[in-house]
């Protein structure tokens, strides 16, 4: 069934939030200009002049009046204000739990990808209840992924990883679009989200046709691209050890602590004489030009499945997630083996 957007008052956990604040916001506009409009309308045709001589009478400022047109409206734009507030940094910041999906833009079409491997194109599939984080990037010019009935709008940029994260409130079909305009066939850059019961999609990433996860899809290219020879599990090789870098603090060879997100992975294989961990040489290659961004993306999705640093206990609470695997964690003592080939890529119960 095909939802407009007017028609799902009750969609997605940001959605209602933002409905409220949208209407709410309207109707205080509606109210205010409103009731100028008629507090002018009145004056002019009341206080009109009668009499060619006529000379108004003055009216003396009155503290009280003016103090209630400050003070009421201040509170009522900073309400506005803390509230928008709130609902930007829920906008901002997905749930921990949230899952995993990996868009890439090109003119004119989406691609999306799930860990599990199961690759779409213009369509995707999601479970209704379980909050969505899109990582997004471009490969062409700037594109901007928009599902009106989820309230969400986020630009898709060249070079850089973007997200985005929604939750499904109810199953249906509901209309994706591009909202930047990105060349001759922009307005055919369109697509569909379809949320779907959980056996549903379960069933759907099932008879998805992956061939294997998209971590064992990075595991081939770690290979393939010779990051192993140097990238050793036993933290002895040339380059850093990878066990447990995502979401880990990295301490630069300038003192600077930045965190392994999807970002720094990214600019670490193609930029990656800037900032080299504290400890090791500059030495490794760049792969500028030489990795689409799904080939980067699978490696992301390897480095993310390979498990904590050996030694080191991580803290399952926010920002330590590993639970992409159905909470899984190799061996630490072994040469990890992702956990790539479990029944249930997606983490989805
Ligand atoms: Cu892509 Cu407009």
């Amino acid at each position: 069934m095909i939802r407009l957007p007017l028609a799902v008052f009750l969609q997605g956990s940001v959605t209602h939030e933002y409905n409220v604040l949208f209407w709410v916001i309207v109707s205080i506009c509606v109210f205010v200009a409103g009731g100028i409009a008629t507090v002018l309308i009145y004056s002019a045709w009341h206080f009109r002049r009668r009499d060619p001589n006529e000379l108004p009478p003055q009216i003396r400022m009155k503290l009280s009046a003016e103090l209630t047109w400050i003070i009421l409206p201040s509170i009522i734009f900073v309400a506005m204000f803390a509230y928008g507030s709130k609902l930007y940094f829920d906008i901002e910041r997905p749930p921990d739990d949230a899952e995993d999906v990996y868009v890439v833009a090109k003119q004119w079409m989406w691609k999306m990808q799930h860990l599990g491997g199961q690759r779409e194109i213009n369509t995707l599939h999601v479970p209704v209840g379980r909050a969505i984080r899109l990582n997004m990037i471009s490969e062409d010019v700037i594109h901007s992924f928009f599902v009106p009935a989820f309230r969400i709008k986020q630009d898709v940029l060249p070079g850089r990883y973007t997200t985005i994260w929604f939750k499904a409130v109810l199953p249906g079909t509901y209309h994706l679009f591009c909202a930047e305009y990105c060349g001759t066939d922009h307005s055919q850059m369109i697509g569909w989200v379809y949320a779907m019961e959980p056996k549903d999609y379960q069933l759907w990433l099932e008879q998805g046709g992956a061939e294997g996860s998209l971590a064992s899809t990075g595991e081939k290219y770690f290979h393939q691209f010779g990051c192993a020879d140097c990238h050793h599990f036993d933290g002895h090789g040339p380059g850093p050890s990878l066990i447990g870098l995502y979401r880990h603090p990295v301490q630069t060879e300038t003192g600077q602590v930045v965190i392994a997100d999807e970002s720094y992975i990214r600019n670490k294989i193609l930029n990656p004489s800037r900032r080299v961990p504290q400890g090791f040489k500059a030495i490794m290659p760049t792969f500028k030009g030489q990795l689409s961004e799904d080939e980067i993306t699978a490696l992301i999705a390897y480095i993310k499945a390979i498990g904590p640093r050996p030694g080191s206990q991580l803290p399952s609470g926010p920002g330590e997630e590993l639970g992409d695997y159905g909470g899984v964690s190799p061996d630490i003592s072994e040469p990890p083996t992702p956990p790539v080939k479990q029944s249930n890529p997606g983490g989805v119960r």
